[in-house]
């Protein structure tokens, strides 16, 4: 299936129809998972866990068991390095027809982590259920979705800008990069509060973190970056899908910003031969 399409096509699953998980399905996702690579080469681990045999739970999570952790060194750019691996998981599970959602918060997180064998030093970022969509969300789900308006996101010119960040681009001017980026807009983050922004300037698409309050940990650790991690991850494959080539860089242009608004990572964008 194309990515463009896995992409509109999923939302998170928090209720499950209670089949369990098929044995191909699970292997299909344990191979995945031990190849796929980021930009940042951080190694991550990840384990299929069942819910039975380590107690876990979610309280926000029903009708499977079966679940999806990842651990991590916490080393510079841990957060987007998570984001956009487990992002590439998630939508491959989409691909397979199994749901996911993002966890960070609503689950046992000390459960999880002595499922996870965690070290000093390491760090479990997030997990995610992983079974078949119930054709009927639990009240509990639909109440959250309309919560965080789960529905929506930002308009294209609110996240988007040509060359400055006081020059908003808009889905027409976009030209060929519009598909792209919306690929981006569409991406799902925590409280669905979409802090990515991205400048295009000329052949390079720089992105920017935009942070809520109350987000970013004592310990340093910044959710949202996790979000940036997923929005690099939907413009690289849809820029392929598309027929761009594409490279990762980090090097700040040093654009004008304000104080919430953090520089990330770009991206040098190629037509295609
Ligand atoms: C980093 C991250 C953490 C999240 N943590 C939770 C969580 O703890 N519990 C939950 O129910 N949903 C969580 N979500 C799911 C978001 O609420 C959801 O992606 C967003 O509302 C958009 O909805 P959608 O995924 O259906 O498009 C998280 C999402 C991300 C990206």
């Amino acid at each position: 299936m194309k990515t463009m399409e896995l992409i509109r096509g999923r939302r998170s699953v928090r209720t499950f129809d209670g089949e369990v998980i098929r044995e191909e399905h699970e292997w299909k996702l344990r191979e995945f998972a031990g190849k796929v690579e980021n930009p940042y080469d951080i190694p991550i681990t990840w384990k299929l866990l069942d819910a039975d045999v380590h107690g876990l739970s979610s309280p926000v999570i029903v009708g499977t068991d079966k679940f999806i952790a990842g651990k991590m060194h916490r080393v510079p750019h841990a957060e987007e390095a998570f984001g956009y691996t487990f992002e590439k998981i998630v939508l491959f599970a989409e691909s397979l027809g199994v749901g996911t959602t993002w966890i960070a918060g609503t689950m046992d997180r000390a459960a999880f982590e002595r499922a996870m064998k965690l070290e000093e030093g390491e760090v479990l970022p997030c997990v995610s259920p992983l079974g078949y969509p119930a054709k009927k969300m639990s009240l509990r789900e639909s109440m959250m979705r309309k919560g965080v308006k789960a529905d929506s996101r930002l308009p294209f010119e609110t996240l988007f800008f040509d060359g400055s960040f006081d020059k908003p681009l808009t889905e027409s001017s976009a030209g060929a990069l519009a598909d792209v980026l919306e690929a981006v807009r569409l991406a799902p983050s925590a409280v669905n509060k979409q802090p990515w922004r991205v400048v295009i300037c000329g052949d390079k698409a720089h992105f920017y973190e935009k942070r809520s309050k109350g987000f970013a940990a004592k310990n340093g650790w910044d959710m949202q970056k996790i979000d940036m991690g997923i929005a690099l991850c939907h413009f690289e494959l849809a820029a392929q899908e598309c027929g761009y080539g594409v490279s990762f860089e980090l090097s700040d242009p040093a654009l004008p910003i304000t104080e919430d608004v953090q520089y990330i990572a770009s991206y040098c964008v190629r037509e295609a031969k």
